[in-house]
């Protein structure tokens, strides 16, 4: 069953971006598929729930290929390049195992001491306030994951302000126009680093890229997939984690008993707390497009074929009472694994480990530092980040 008309989402304004949550399940009381108006302009069929949810991110006869997307549907690749995220199989295949050795849970628990340095050093400077008042995303959800990123791939002296401007742009601005416009920097900014690269390679990720043949097949990435990589992984590497963090700790602030029993059993619970935070209030709302070949069903509704846009509510699959008891409550002791904060599929993002990481060391650290901390702003008067994709307050004012 579906709605008949299209839900303009778009028409619910900023009380959508606020707490689009209510929406989706009421949405998911009709049935899993829904054809609907995007706030970004576009029309899209969304999915919403676990089940339906889930199948559909791994579903393949649904294409992450921009060039199965409908001419004149009012939506256009932001990125540059081809990237494993907006390629099927095997073209994705191909260039997701290049770079999976440097991303596995073991080779990333050796960035652990850094990480710890890093999330250090920016709590010094944000503790060092007199006024005791910080906006936790300036002080540390945004810094921690872009410095984290930038030394693996080895960017070095990237101008961060301007960067996060064009890539958030990129990612979020209201108007194609200004995502176009922050793409085109990020793009500009990234071309002339891999030239650098090329003539001074230093040991990092993107020299690696640039010169190591893969180990069986000699296999190298062209220009434009170098390109697509680097912007890919600074991209993924840091929109989503500063979402994890922040989201993670208004969450936290917002349920005492919880952050209580956090604080009593860091050791014990912090893992959990993390997996917890990803279930109820993930970065993602809505991952990339996904577009129709074929006319497809996907539970009991015929989306038509030739490029239509379908989207994965991952924001409501992980609230689903089906899946999680009562999904509302945000309790860091449930069993929250199995949630799919982080996609599922060929597509499960490659950054997982990173992620868990950097919110492990950030959150803890941050708790264990300001015994007394607490939200300096009303929830609902947080400002919100635009747009479906991306869930996460654009400041988060804290004191201590
Ligand atoms: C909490 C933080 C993060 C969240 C919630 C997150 C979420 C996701 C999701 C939902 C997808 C799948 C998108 C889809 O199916 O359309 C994805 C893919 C991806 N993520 Fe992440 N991500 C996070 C952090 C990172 C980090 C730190 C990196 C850096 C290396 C990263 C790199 C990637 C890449 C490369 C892909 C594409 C994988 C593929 O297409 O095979 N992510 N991420």
């Amino acid at each position: 069953m579906t709605t008949e008309a299209v839900v303009d989402l778009a028409a619910l304004g900023e009380d959508f971006t606020r707490d689009p949550y209510p929406v989706y399940a009421k949405l998911r009381a009709l049935g899993p598929v829904h054809r609907i108006r995007m706030p970004e302009g576009a029309d899209a069929w969304l999915v919403v729930g676990y089940e339906a949810g889930r199948a559909a991110l791994a579903d393949e006869r649904l294409s992450k290929e921009w060039r199965n997307a409908a001419p004149g549907l009012g939506v256009r690749q932001v990125s540059s390049g081809p990237t494993m995220l907006n390629s099927d199989a095997p073209a994705h295949t191909r260039l997701r195992k290049l770079v999976t050795r440097h991303f596995t849970p073991r080779r990333v628990e050796e960035l652990a001491p850094r990480v710890r340095e890093m999330t250090d050093a920016l709590l010094d400077s944000m503790l060092a306030a007199p006024e005791r008042r910080a906006d936790l995303v300036e002080a540390l959800s945004f810094p921690l994951p872009i410095t984290v990123i930038c030394e693996l791939i080895g960017v070095p002296a990237l101008d961060r302000d301007a960067f996060r401007q064009w890539s958030n742009a990129s990612v979020c601005a209201p108007l194609l126009e200004d995502r176009m416009a922050g793409a085109r920097a990020v793009n500009e900014y990234l071309t002339r680093l891999l030239e650098d690269k090329r003539a001074h390679p230093g040991d990092d990720l993107i020299s690696a890229l640039i010169h190591a043949a893969d180990e069986e097949g000699g296999d190298h990435l062209s220009g434009p997939e170098l390109l697509g990589m680097a912007w890919l992984l600074l991209v993924a590497g840091h929109e989503t984690t500063v979402n994890l963090i922040s989201n993670g700790m208004l969450a936290l602030l917002g349920h005492p008993d919880q952050l209580a029993a956090l604080r009593a059993d860091f050791d014990g619970l912090i893992d959990n707390a993390v997996e917890e935070m990803l279930r109820y209030d993930g970065p993602v709302e809505t991952p990339t497009y996904r577009f129709t070949r074929d006319p497809v069903e996907i539970a009991g509704t015929l989306i038509p074929g030739g490029g239509e846009v379908v989207l994965v509510a991952l924001a409501d699959a992980d609230r689903d009472p089906a899946r999680f008891a009562d999904p509302d409550r945000f309790d860091i002791r449930r069993d929250a694994r199995g949630h799919v904060a982080f996609g599922h599929g060929i597509h499960y993002c490659l950054g997982a480990p990173l992620a868990r990481l950097e919110a492990r060391i950030a959150v803890r650290a941050l708790l264990e530092r300001c015994p007394g901390l607490a939200l300096d702003i009303h929830p609902a008067a947080l400002p919100w980040r635009t747009g479906m994709m991306m869930r996460g307050p654009e400041r988060l004012p804290v004191r201590w």
